[in-house]
């Protein structure tokens, strides 16, 4: 069985630490490619997707290991250009390897990209990327292959903004002959963390968590080695869980300065938070209005990972909510689930309207999807009596321990096998 079984009906209560960032943590694995040696990341996520990556870095070469919870890759040998989808097809940022399988051999094929499925998804702004720098792409019916003869430096508009394509397009450029200059770039914290982490491997890069990042191409780069930032969707929705049960939780090691449109919409339901001594204390007791608009949006807007977290406390607060998906066309998934458990919630394209403060019902729900499946876990850790959430695994692929860490913060819960 593939399930976790929530009690619901306690307030949270305790401290938390926050696992390392899924989303920094994957664009910087394949950044370690651009190293023929050994990189090390430090409080890496021991999650699904991590592994997955890990795998993939293994079947091109690469040889790996953890000590705890730091990952040390060696890619001296990782040069194989061929990636099938039975490894590619498990998540979507594989996409990713493509830019630096082509700064280090200049080519590579991979299966299509897999991953959440939360809406179409299509890959064309990372193919613009690696085109601009000069690559030749081919999509055949299995394999998507990129080959050059060389990168250059280039500038790269991007006509909407996406992190992938953004990852995408610095990873290609950071050894690419002369400058890059990229237009119109995401803005996400984990383009910050990439960019930091290559700077430390000797890349040339500035400007990231603007609109445009510069970057000058370099002959080779050392190793990488940084600690990975605590996880900011974790904390979202480790918050929201707080705010469903209207208790009160610390985070030891909140990120710093990444949640502030999460934040303030936390407030605006009546939550209260206060930063001490580098700690987070949150107050879900006050929880108690409703959203009357909340639209998702690129960083620094409210991050579409913690929409359907903020869902299921929405279910919960008694009024007329309504929340604008902006970013994925298909990402309400969850809500048909938390109906099954008393929720009222209408959803209508990219709209969702929650009539909150229905009683929720413990019973059996289905993941579908990682946020949504962790949102599931948050309603009913609201709901009365038992739920059974099926397809846990979904939610391990960016949860490390998201039932220990709940029972820590006094819940009732337990995974089952
Ligand atoms: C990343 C995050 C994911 C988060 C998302 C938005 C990782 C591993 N995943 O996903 O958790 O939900 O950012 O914050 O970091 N698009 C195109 N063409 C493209 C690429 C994207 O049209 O070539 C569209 C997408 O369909 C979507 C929007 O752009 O509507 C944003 O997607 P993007 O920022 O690329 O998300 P990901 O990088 O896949």
């Amino acid at each position: 069985m593939d399930s976790i079984r929530v009690t619901g009906g306690r307030p949270l209560d305790g401290t938390v630490s926050i696992q390392g960032s899924k989303n920094a943590a994957l664009p910087m694995m394949a950044a370690s490619l651009l190293h023929r040696g050994v990189s090390v990341l430090k409080g890496c996520p021991r999650i699904a997707d991590v592994l997955c990556m890990e795998g993939i870095l293994g079947e091109m070469g690469a040889v790996t290991w953890w000590e705890g919870h730091d990952l040390y890759l060696d890619c001296t040998k990782a040069d194989k250009t061929e990636i099938s989808e039975v490894y590619t097809g498990k998540m979507r940022s594989s996409v990713i390897l493509l830019g630096a399988m082509l700064g280090r051999n200049k080519k590579g094929c991979l299966g299509y990209p897999g991953g959440c499925v939360i809406g179409k998804r299509p890959i064309d702004l990372h193919l613009l990327a690696l085109r601009s720098l000069g690559a030749r792409i081919e999509e055949g019916p299995f394999f998507l292959c990129a080959s050059c003869r060389e990168l250059k430096g280039s500038t790269i508009s991007f006509p909407g903004k996406s992190v992938g394509a953004t990852e995408q397009g610095i990873l290609a450029a950071v050894l690419a002959k002369g400058e890059t200059c990229l237009k119109n770039c995401a803005r996400e914290p984990e383009i910050q963390w990439l960019c930091r982490y290559l700077r430390g491997m000797g890349a040339k890069i500035s400007g990231e968590g603007g609109e445009c990042i510069y970057i000058t191409g370099v002959e080779e780069l050392n190793g990488g080695n940084m600690q990975v930032p605590p996880d900011r969707i974790v904390a979202g929705t480790y918050l929201c869980a707080c705010a469903a049960t209207r208790g009160r939780i610390t985070i030891e090691n909140p990120p710093e300065g990444e949640l502030d449109a999460f934040l303030e919409v936390y407030r605006k339901i009546g939550g209260q938070y206060k930063a001490k001594s580098g700690k987070l204390i949150a107050d879900g007791s006050g929880v108690r209005f409703s959203l009357p608009y909340l639209e998702t949006g690129v960083y620094p807007g409210f991050p579409t990972d913690l929409q359907s977290p903020m869902m299921a406390v929405l279910a919960t607060i008694p009024g007329e909510s309504h929340i604008r998906e902006m970013i994925f066309e298909d990402r309400f998934k969850a809500a048909e689930q938390m109906n099954r458990m008393g929720a009222g919630i209408v959803t209508a394209g990219r709209d969702a309207f929650i009539h909150g403060g229905h009683p929720l019902l413990g019973c059996q729900v289905y993941a579908q999807e990682l946020r949504g499946g962790a949102a599931l876990i948050l309603a009913a850790l609201a709901a009365k009596g038992e739920t059974e959430i099926h397809g846990y695994s979904y939610i391990r692929r960016g949860y490390e321990r998201i039932g220990d860490d709940l029972r820590t913060l006094g819940a009732k819960c337990q995974p089952a096998f």
